[in-house]
């Protein structure tokens, strides 16, 4: 039997990048995948390439109208929910507190933390009764930022944090129904994340990065030297999903290709002596 056989699995912000691996992921696992979706651009993508395999709907994880709608949609066609996968977020280019303009500080913070937290909690509201009637599952994505500095700028981190905690609480509040982990990625291969709209950035994408800095970087820093893509979370995102996760809940797994379990003595950058001087400024940040 595939892992998920006989669930219905809805993620959002399932366009490109993390959420579109994931869904690939739990379509080959054998589940139903219904993906949210702001972009019409890559609504039409997702049509092109599912078809009426997969429910695809267009809309803002910010919006509970839109979300309302999903949920409608996922009523009326399947008939229940086992998992709630979130995966949209929204970088903030990295740039430091001192760079940012004062007057755009608080609409930066909205539109890290609407997208990248509230989006995860409207949506955990308005499915969390679906999911009770299942035993379900919600798996929300975090990041490696919410842990250590220069994984992003200061709202991005902020958020990622945040993110965290919302798995923390959400997990106490919903058991023993309604299990909810998080995951942290370090990075990932052909991603999209784009820069905020309120500092004129969202035309910026990680994807923009030449893919031999972005693989240099982790060649240098991860001692698993690998930068994994969108469809190899999909096997850490489908565990989590499934009825088989009967082992934990209030869980945000790091998955950091061992980032985290060094502490930068030894030095195999290019040129660097071997002990000492700090690692250099890696000439991109990861989200
Ligand atoms: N790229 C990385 O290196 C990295 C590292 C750690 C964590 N993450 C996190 O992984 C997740 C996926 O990021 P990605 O790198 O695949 O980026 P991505 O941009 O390729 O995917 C995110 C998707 O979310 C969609 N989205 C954005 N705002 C939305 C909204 N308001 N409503 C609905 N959908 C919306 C985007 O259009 C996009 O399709 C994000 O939460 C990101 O913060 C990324």
């Amino acid at each position: 039997m595939q892992l998920l056989e006989n669930h219905v699995v809805l993620i959002t912000g399932g366009g490109s990048g993390l959420g579109l691996g994931v869904a690939r992921h739990c379509l080959a696992e054998g589940a139903e995948v219904a993906i949210l979706e702001v972009s019409p651009g890559k609504v039409a993508d997702l049509e092109a390439e599912f078809g009426d395999r997969v429910l695809v709907r267009q809309g803002d994880v910010r919006s509970i109208d839109d979300l309302q709608a999903m949920r409608a949609a996922v009523e009326k066609r399947f008939g229940k929910l086992n998992a709630l996968i979130g995966t949209q977020g929204v970088f903030d280019g990295n740039l430091p507190l001192a760079e940012t303009p004062l007057e755009k500080i608080p609409s930066l913070f909205d539109e890290l933390f609407q997208v990248n937290v509230l989006g995860y909690i409207l949506s955990a509201k308005i499915f969390v009764d679906l999911l009770e009637q299942n035993d379900g599952a919600i798996v929300l994505t975090s990041s490696t930022a919410a842990y250590a500095a220069d994984g992003g700028g200061l709202f991005y981190s902020a958020s990622k944090g945040a993110v965290r905690s919302v798995v923390n609480q959400l997990a106490f509040e919903f058991a023993p129904r309604v299990r909810v982990n998080g995951i942290a990625p370090s990075g990932i291969a052909n991603s999209q994340l784009a820069g905020p709209r309120s500092l004129g950035m969202d035309h910026m994408k990680q994807s923009d990065i030449p893919k031999e800095n972005f693989l240099a970087q982790f060649q240098e820093l991860m001692p698993l030297k690998h930068l994994p893509t969108p469809e190899e979370y999909g096997w850490l995102y489908a565990f989590l999903a499934s009825g088989r996760n009967t082992l934990m809940t209030g869980q945000t797994i790091v998955a950091d290709q061992g980032l985290f379990n060094r502490a930068v003595l030894t030095q195999d950058l290019p040129g660097a002596d071997s002990v000492a001087g700090g690692i250099g400024k890696p000439e991109v940040s990861l989200a």
